[in-house]
């Protein structure tokens, strides 16, 4: 479970996010829906440990993370995290199955990797430059290598924010289904795709406002 208390976010000088208290339970789906800038990627890059919390806490099932070192919250979100960027980050002149097995020099176990493909369709891609795919094909390669180290929680900022409606469902149905049995916390703009998740969460009604300081 991971449960933020207080929260809030400074950025020097500039601007100030103040979160209502949230609680994630193991297990769901969760979509978090907001205005531009109200605070969402601040809140996923929180929660995994790449941002420091200003004031406040998350807890994950029960561990306070502003409590660790930046190097223990690192190795946390390596072993437990999966984080499914925006911009995909993925290494466009490498293969697929390049960018997934990567991750074994972090010490990730890569074994069940065409398992996944083949769910997200595309196996067949396995040994093609990432340069050479869609934008739907990248954000399933991102998926992959995201599920791939068999996380607890699962973070996914805007998976559908580069493609179009039906290709965008199809990857958010896939990415519920593939994560069935971990927390998900998936941000979008797109409202029609809510009835995927088990809980849709207003972060403009879970910040207590953005504030210049
Ligand atoms: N590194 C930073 N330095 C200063 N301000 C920042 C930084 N990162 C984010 N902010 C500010 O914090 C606020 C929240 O940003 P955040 O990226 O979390 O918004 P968001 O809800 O993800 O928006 P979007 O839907 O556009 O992605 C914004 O006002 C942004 O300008
Ligand atoms: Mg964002």
């Amino acid at each position: 479970m991971i449960c933020t208390k207080n929260l809030s976010k400074h950025f020097k000088n500039e601007t100030a996010i103040d979160y209502h208290d949230m609680t994630f339970e193991d297990g769901k789906s969760y979509m978090l829906l907001g205005a531009s800038g109200c605070g969402k990627s601040t809140l996923l890059n929180m929660i995994a440990g790449i941002l420091s919390v200003d004031s406040g806490s998350i807890e994950i099932d029960g561990v306070d993370m502003s409590l660790k070192t930046q190097k223990e919250r690192d190795k946390f979100r390596i072993q437990k995290i999966g984080y499914i960027f925006q911009d995909f980050k993925l290494i466009p002149e490498m293969t697929v199955i390049d960018n997934i097995n990567i991750l074994r020099l972090e010490g990730v176990d890569t074994s069940g990797v065409d398992e996944i493909l083949a769910k997200l369709e595309i196996l067949d891609k396995k040994n093609k430059k990432v340069k050479h795919l869609s934008g739907g094909e990248k954000q399933r390669v991102a998926i992959a290598r995201a599920i791939v180290k068999k996380p607890d929680i699962i973070l996914a900022d805007e998976p559908t924010g580069n493609l179009n409606f039906a290709i965008g469902e199809e990857v958010i149905k896939q990415l519920v289904e593939i994560s069935k049995g971990k927390t998900l916390i998936a941000v979008t703009h797109d409202e029609r795709l809510s009835s995927y998740f088990d809980y849709v969460i207003d972060m403009n009604e879970m910040t207590g406002g953005r504030r210049d300081v």
